[in-house]
């Protein structure tokens, strides 16, 4: 008894103790405020600091000591004309808005202080129309708009925060100045919707060294940033480990080249593919804004594509293709999407599904800020031709292509773009059937198998076998040592298919690599050879229907999981290396089951190269919208834009 409180008192003591002597740590972690109700956060981490003339800027409001105000660092804006600057500010970027320059601090020579203080290297403030100048002799902080603390003369940068009505996003991402990453706290009204804040455009510049400066960038929940926890689409791993110390090489290429991170976006489980809605058990899947708006997101890069197709103030997104993971939603949302030639850069720090396989790539709706982007992922393996006159292939290869325009809507867009495409190259379209080109050139180590036999179960047996050794064992081991023995929740999907990869014995790994590299071997020799001429880099280019925009709405009731085994043209480029671009043609009519109304549903086809030839799909795209063949897709319900379908009414109904 008497030991028990003695220990009592000791523990008592030593809390006591540790209070009195541990300094408290308080941090912000940045506010939310209203502008003319818009929404906007406060980061936490200051820009800089100017000078602030007692008594100023009283006429701005004021919330916690936070005023908004607008620098400006050209010192030839005389502060006559800087109402020309904000209504330019105002149209190119969506965080500024007149409010913030009720309060403006003009770099350099644009105030003329009063009388006895023209000279003087004080600050002063002066009085035009209904704005107050603060003169500033030199800033480094970039001009836009920030919240000044008045007490302090700190100003903070402005975000602008949006719903992720789309339910796109796994978390809002906030750079740190010690370049790792931290949520972005903030909140506002949106249904089980996350919020999202993009800063002021107005910060960055774009410059050779920063040719992405300023772009905003989603980011798929298998690679992983610094400071930030991650996902792969499963709870349990989300909570099981830490966030990450270091940003991956791929990610890391496009902040250096300026890019800016907003948010870590819904992938399907372990970047396996699953369907809307049954498969998604850890988590709701992202909503396609196309059409009616329940139409399937494909996957696994789904929050890229509903974010991209969602959002104007969304620029890019970053996803990754195994086996389809970036064309499938690039066809069915309308965007431009890449699987990249395989081995263009490091994927150090991301999740893998099959390093054999897996590729980084976009899903954007700019080509030219995909050339961009490109170039900043893949360094001096993307060979870009921006500035180069390509002398485009002749010979265009078409798969399945549909032969009747009449055929169907889709068949008309399809077979439009074909007869433009082979003008516009001055070449001709060849239909090509692969299993009858395999079957008449067959390799002699294949054995004399067809291609549907040859490749049946390679691609299943190279995901799983990888997946299992680089990601589920560890994983399970981790997970049961913290949790007394347990098994923590895996989705449908990539369980039945880590169940194959279980029935298979080791050795099927060395043949599937054997089956896909003899692939490889023929379909870039006979198929899709590289060309003599660096202007032309492939002999021929090869053409697959990826979106047809028939309807597949997500309240279907799907079957049991199942494993991918069979070939199909999409895994043509997974197993020959070669890169696999998709462009948005255009959309079709469809009467909507859900909506009983006409809607819109996006066609796209898949454009392939011989490996290596990357930037030449993608200055074909630029030169096909240069052409008006190709049209830039815009966010919204369709591919032309147009409200997505959540209209507001103006009257509350009172039940
Ligand atoms: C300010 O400086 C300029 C030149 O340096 C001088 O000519 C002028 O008289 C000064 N004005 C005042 C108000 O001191
Ligand atoms: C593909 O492999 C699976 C599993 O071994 C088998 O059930 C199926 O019949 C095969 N299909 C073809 C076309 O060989
Ligand atoms: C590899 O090809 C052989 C035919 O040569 C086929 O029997 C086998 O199933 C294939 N295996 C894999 C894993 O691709
Ligand atoms: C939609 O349904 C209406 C009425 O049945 C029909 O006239 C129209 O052609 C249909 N549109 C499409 C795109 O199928």
């Amino acid at each position: 008894m008497a030991i028990r409180n003695r220990s009592v008192g000791l523990s008592v003591l030593s809390l006591v103790s540790s209070l009195s002597l541990a300094s408290a740590k308080l941090a912000a972690t940045g506010l939310t405020v209203t502008l003319n109700d818009v929404y906007y956060y406060i980061s936490p981490f200051s820009s800089g600091k100017v000078d602030v003339p007692c008594g100023s800027l009283s006429a701005v409001p004021k919330v916690f000591g936070f005023k908004p105000v607008a620098i400006v660092n050209q010192g030839d804006v005389a502060q006559e004309d800087v109402s020309d600057l904000f209504a330019k500010w105002a149209t190119i970027d969506d965080v500024f808005q007149p409010a913030f320059a009720d309060g403006v601090f003009l770099a350099g020579s644009g105030v003329s202080c009063p009388g006895p203080y023209r000279n003087s290297t004080k600050a002063c403030e002066v009085k035009a129309a209904s704005r107050s100048f603060i003169s500033l002799q030199k800033s480094k902080v970039p001009s836009g708009p920030y919240f000044l603390e008045v007490a302090t003369g700190q100003v903070y940068p402005v975000y602008r925060l949006y719903e992720d009505f789309a339910g796109a996003f796994m978390e809002s991402v906030l750079p740190t100045p010690d370049g790792g990453f931290q949520v972005l706290s903030a909140q506002i009204p949106g249904s089980a919707a996350l919020t999202i804040g993009v800063p002021s455009r107005l910060y960055f510049t774009k410059t050779a060294e920063k040719p992405l400066a300023g772009v905003r960038l989603g980011v798929k929940d298998i690679y992983r940033i610094k400071g930030m926890k991650g996902s792969n689409g499963n709870r349990a791993w989300y909570s099981l480990y830490p966030a990450s110390t270091y940003t991956g090489p791929a990610i890391q290429n496009l902040i250096d080249a300026g890019a800016q991170i907003v948010g870590l976006q819904k992938t399907s489980q372990f970047a396996n593919g699953e369907s809307a809605t049954a498969d998604w058990v850890d988590y709701h899947a992202p909503f396609n804004p196309r059409g009616d708006g329940y139409q399937q997101p494909s996957s696994s890069s789904s929050g890229a594509g509903a974010s991209v197709a969602a959002y104007e103030w969304l620029d890019i997104a970053i996803g990754s293709d195994t086996g389809g993971s970036v064309r499938g939603p690039a066809g069915v949302s309308g965007l431009f999407g890449n699987r990249p030639s395989h081995g263009l850069v490091s994927l150090d720090n991301v999740m893998p599904l099959s390093p054999t396989l897996d590729t980084p790539g976009f899903l954007v709706r700019d080509p030219y800020l995909w050339d961009a982007a490109n170039a900043a992922l893949y360094g001096s393996n993307y060979k870009s031709m921006a500035k180069v006159k390509p002398k485009y292939p002749t010979n265009i290869k078409t798969v399945s292509f549909p032969t009747n325009p009449n055929q169907n809507a889709a068949a008309g867009i399809v077979t439009k773009f074909l007869s433009d495409l082979t003008a516009f190259v001055g070449g001709t379209a060849n239909p090509l059937n692969l299993a009858t080109a395999w079957a008449a050139s067959t390799p002699a180590e294949a054995g004399g198998a067809s291609l549907s036999e040859f490749l049946n179960t390679t691609y299943a047996t190279l995901i799983t076998k990888e997946q299992i050794e680089l990601v589920r064992e560890p994983f399970y081991r981790d997970y049961a040592a913290a949790h007394d023995g347990r098994r923590p929740f895996v989705n449908p999907v990539p369980l039945s298919r880590w169940g194959y990869g279980d029935t298979i014995p080791d050795s099927a790994h060395g043949e599937a690599v054997r089956n896909k590299t003899i692939f490889m071997e023929w379909f870039n020799t006979e198929i899709l050879a590289p060309s003599e001429d660096p202007a032309e880099c492939s002999s021929s280019l090869l053409l697959y229907i990826q979106s047809s925009g028939g309807l597949s709405p997500r309240n279907r009731y799907g079957s049991v999981p199942g494993v991918p085994f069979g070939f199909s043209t999409g895994r043509a480029s997974v197993f020959s290396e070669t890169p696999d671009h998709v462009f948005p043609l255009g959309q079709i009519a469809v009467n909507s089951t859900i909506s009983q109304h006409e809607e819109f549903s996006p066609v796209g086809v898949s454009v392939m190269a011989a490996k290596g030839c990357d930037g030449l799909l993608v200055k074909l795209a630029q030169d096909l919208v240069e052409a008006d063949i190709l049209k830039v897709p815009l966010a919204g319900s369709t591919v032309e834009g147009g409200p997505i379908i959540r209209r507001r009414m103006a009257e509350m109904r009172d039940y």
